[in-house]
């Protein structure tokens, strides 16, 4: 059993919580911390958690603790890993990472130099579905993979602080293109290099500095495109989509909006329907555990089990800079409208994986470009020649 330090109480730790406690878990919140203190005194009643304080510091320094679970604004992110580091002590810290790349990288250096374990809390690799998409992915149902797209989109986040540039690094491209990014990246395969992004960010709606709408393309080495889709102008609910496509086949998953689960009712009562649910009354589409779709306990499970069995979890640190370096081209590549480098100081997966075309034999002569069934029976071939490069059709009656 291992004793945790929740920090912060807002959406984020009531989902941890949720998950960290539900379905007879065997580790504990010891403390928690929030500002103001009666928020962290309240949320320690409701979840029978033995300590609050008000005070980081308290929280991460408390003896007991084996494991801090970061769960605060994006601008405090850094100060509180920072002070674990200072106290030894392992540390998971939800999405961003950070405010930006170099942030991210300070971060990362900090935990690994003082030798510390860390986990990226990227709950939406962790969902069933994209759980079992990944490993069906990895295992070459798919063949090559050659585009990922991911979406996600509602009418906006719930606390002050996100609208604020400057607290929370950008717009909806931090809050939720990193989700995107990194879901696009485990399809894609995390040691595949991010070479260049083109992305379109815009505030068009919300009177804010930063983005409210983005959409970016991101080129991998192997010759894989990543679309990302975000945006905080979507009305009805949350979308959260992502696909896959390959050589061999390709996967869509649904995860939010239209998950087979649809109710109608007049509204005479006033439940909670899903995360982002705009109405209460009319069609609606409730989400049957809400935790689990959104990947939070499988994401715990590797978290802790990770950390009892002294191995890196799936989701680090680093994929928490990689994703940070990716978002940084994203926003130059938005201001100067070309394709940008994504800038990594410290790359660890493959160099030099080639994007070339592999190309099918048919015959001697000829090189296979697609099959295909007619209405009338027949099948037809393309070819292409393989001494002239002329491309034919040959046509295999029933
Ligand atoms: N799917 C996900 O992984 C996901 C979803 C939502 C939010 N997040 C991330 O979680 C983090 C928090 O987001 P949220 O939605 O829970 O925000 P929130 O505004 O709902 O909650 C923030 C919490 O931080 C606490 N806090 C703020 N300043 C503090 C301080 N100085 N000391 C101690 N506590 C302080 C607040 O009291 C509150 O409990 C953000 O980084 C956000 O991006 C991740």
């Amino acid at each position: 059993m291992n004793k945790i330090a929740l920090l912060g109480t807002g959406l984020i730790g009531t989902f941890y919580t949720m998950s960290l406690l539900g379905q007879r878990r065997k580790d504990k919140i010891h403390v928690v911390c929030s500002v103001p203190e009666d928020s962290a005194r309240e949320f320690a009643q409701k979840w029978n958690i033995p300590k609050y304080t008000s005070s980081m510091k308290e929280a991460i320094e408390d003896p007991e603790i084996d494991i801090v679970v970061v769960g605060l604004p994006n601008f405090l992110h850094k100060e509180a890993i920072l002070m674990a580091c200072k106290a030894k002590k392992s540390i998971l810290c939800t999405k961003p990472l950070a405010l930006n790349a170099s942030e991210a990288k300070e971060i990362l250096d900090a935990v690994e130099d003082a030798g510390l374990f860390n986990g990226y809390l990227e709950d939406l690799v962790y969902t069933p579905k994209t759980l079992k998409a990944i490993e069906l992915v990895n295992g070459g149902a798919l063949g090559r993979i050659l585009w990922t797209r991911s979406r996600e989109a509602h009418p906006g986040p719930h606390s002050a602080w996100f609208w604020d540039k400057k607290l929370s690094g950008g717009g909806a491209l931090v809050d939720m293109g990193c989700h995107c990014i990194e879901i696009g990246r485990n399809f894609v395969g995390k040691d595949i290099k991010p070479v260049e992004v083109m992305c379109w960010a815009e505030t068009q709606v919300k009177p804010i500095e930063a983005e409210d709408h983005a959409i970016a393309l991101i080129k991998y080495e192997s010759g894989a495109i990543s679309q990302v889709e975000v945006s905080w102008n979507f009305r009805g609910g949350m979308d959260l989509r992502d696909e896959v496509s390959g050589t061999e086949g390709t996967i869509r998953l649904d995860h939010w909006l239209r998950t087979g689960f649809e109710v109608f009712t007049t509204g005479k009562t006033d439940n909670y329907v899903a995360e982002k649910a705009e109405s209460d009354n009319g069609w609606l589409f409730p989400v049957g555990d809400e935790v689990h779709s959104l990947g939070y306990p499988d994401m715990f499970t590797d978290m802790l089990d990770s950390f009892d069995q002294g191995k890196k979890p799936r989701e680090t640190f680093y994929d928490g800079y990689v994703v940070n370096a990716i978002m940084d081209a994203c926003y130059k590549s938005a201001e100067t409208r070309k394709w940008e480098p994504v800038e990594l100081s410290d790359w660890r997966g493959k160099e030099g994986v080639s994007a070339n075309v592999d190309l099918i034999d048919f015959d001697d002569l000829h090189f296979l470009i697609k099959r295909e069934k007619m209405p009338d029976g027949n099948t037809k071939l393309m070819l292409k020649e393989k001494s002239t490069g002329k491309i034919i059709q040959k046509i295999i009656t029933l």
